[in-house]
């Protein structure tokens, strides 16, 4: 296994837009792996392939409190339900910003596992934010776009005096609000 790279915004590849996968191979199967272990490693609980600069549709997600039940999402397709809820986000492409979002209350999302088979799957709470959160990402959009111009900017400028040289470990992440 290995440690990828996560894109930092405003990176602008952070904007691609990320393909279906169409063989669920060996090579998923071991950026999958790469992409938990760079996940675990951050800390985080969501990453999207886009944020480690892979423009393949998967996703994949540990909300459970010991961080050993890892999801894997390989074209997921989430149609939202439920309510509009607000949650303040964090997210591993913006170290130390954390922003409230309105997001649907609960999910339901149709995808391929790591194993290639398909699935459906109901979630409520953090993990039906997490996939929204995710999702966006595979289409090329991060959390901040929901701000208005003026708050966006001033983040974009932040992070861009922090950015380099500063070690990804220094941002202030809020214990209570994980990085997805
Ligand atoms: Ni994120």
């Amino acid at each position: 296994m290995a440690l990828l790279d996560i894109l930092v915004y405003p990176d602008p590849r952070l904007r691609n837009k990320a393909l279906p996968v169409e063989t669920v191979d060996k090579a998923i199967s071991q950026l999958i792996d790469d992409m938990a272990q760079t996940m675990y490693a951050a800390p985080g609980i969501g990453l999207a392939a886009t944020q480690v600069n892979v423009a393949k549709r998967i996703v994949v997600i540990d909300t459970s409190e010991n961080q050993d039940q890892l999801q894997a999402f390989i074209n997921p397709v989430p149609t939202g339900t439920g309510e509009q809820v607000e949650t303040e986000e964090g997210c591993l492409s913006l170290p130390g910003v954390i922003v409230p979002v309105k997001r649907h209350s609960e999910v339901r999302v149709s995808a391929l596992g790591k194993d290639g088979k398909p699935f459906e799957l109901h979630a409520t709470g953090l993990l039906a934010i997490c996939i929204q959160h995710e999702v966006d990402h595979l289409d090329g959009k991060v959390f901040v776009d929901y701000l208005s111009q003026l708050k966006r900017d001033r983040i974009r400028k932040q992070l861009l005096r922090e950015g380099r040289g500063s070690d990804k470990s220094s941002g202030q992440h809020k214990e209570s609000v994980p990085a997805i």
